[in-house]
């Protein structure tokens, strides 16, 4: 097993690469900017399979217009030497005129109803984006196992649709969220965040765990224990505060009982954060 992986950047040179794995290949999709959640994901794909590929692309389809994008940290250089020592093999890293060589692609995946709540009702057109690059990387690397982050639950939810409703052949495991050890889930935005922003920040994951510890109490009582952690701390803009059902997204009836997701958007500063917390209500 090589420390330091394979670096591809071309098609012709991702399919030379894939051609020389052999056994089961996982794929771990990322944007770079890598951190201790993408590790986790590499190596929860190490222990399924015998080879790995991360894929490290800036999708420009899934990003509004100008700023978000421009703002996007890139850190090839470090991502490689942290893909080094998790055991990666091939990093396949391309330019968006490799990934889109028509410009702007005519044909897209939609993401439907599903893609148009919670994140995609503050990103319209986000998850049609994801949804597209994730089906044109499945087919470039071919993999047999696909691993995604829960900390992104709608976005896992909507590939794991896609691959159902378009028969792609591929397993889809998700992760668990990586946290720093004061809560905060790491993502690669956290780089934007200035000291006070970061204490800021640590409101969603303490809004969580307060609706963590309501739930069985029931649906009314996990969202009021949120949202009075989240009014505490006018610093951070709230977009939503949602208790969801997992598989449709739609808001759990007051009387509910059962497994239901708790997720938050919320902007501090100029970054947007998001968190969620999956539990079982009553
Ligand atoms: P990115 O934000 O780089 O995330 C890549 C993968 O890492 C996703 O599956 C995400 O859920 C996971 N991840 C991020 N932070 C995590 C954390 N703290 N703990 C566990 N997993 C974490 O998500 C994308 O890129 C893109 O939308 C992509 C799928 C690559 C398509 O462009």
């Amino acid at each position: 097993r090589p420390s330091v992986p394979l670096l591809v950047r071309t098609r012709a040179e991702l399919s030379q690469a894939r051609a020389a794995l052999s056994g089961r290949v996982a794929v771990v999709m990322t944007m770079g900017a890598l951190h201790a959640g993408h590790a986790s994901l590499v190596a929860a794909a190490r222990e399924r399979a015998d080879a790995v590929v991360v894929t490290i692309f800036l999708n420009p389809l899934q990003f509004e217009a100008g700023a978000d994008l421009a703002r996007y940290p890139r850190t090839l250089d470090a991502d490689l030497a942290l893909l080094g020592g998790v055991g990666a093999d091939v990093v396949f890293a391309p330019s968006p005129d490799v990934v889109y060589p028509d410009g702007d692609p005519a044909v897209r995946v939609s993401s439907g109803r599903l893609g148009g709540v919670l994140e995609g009702a503050s990103r319209p057109g986000h998850f049609d984006g994801v949804l597209t690059v994730v089906a044109k990387l499945m087919h470039l690397v071919r993999p047999d196992v696909a691993l995604f982050g829960q900390k992104d639950a709608q976005q896992l939810l909507l590939v794991r649709r896609m691959v159902r409703d378009l028969d792609l052949a591929v397993e889809v495991v998700a992760v668990p969220t990586v946290r720093d050890d004061d809560g905060l889930a790491l993502s690669s935005r956290n780089a934007h965040l200035s000291p006070l922003d970061r204490e800021v920040a640590l409101v969603l994951s303490r809004a969580l765990r307060a609706g963590e510890a309501a739930a069985p109490e029931g649906a009314s009582a996990v969202r009021r224990a949120a949202r009075d952690v989240l009014v505490g701390e006018p610093l951070a803009r709230v977009d939503y505060l949602a208790l969801v059902d997992p598989d449709t997204l739609d808001d759990v009836p007051e009387h509910f009982r059962g497994p239901a997701l708790l997720a938050v958007a919320a902007k501090v500063g100029p970054t947007r954060l998001i968190d969620n917390l999956p539990l079982v209500v009553g």
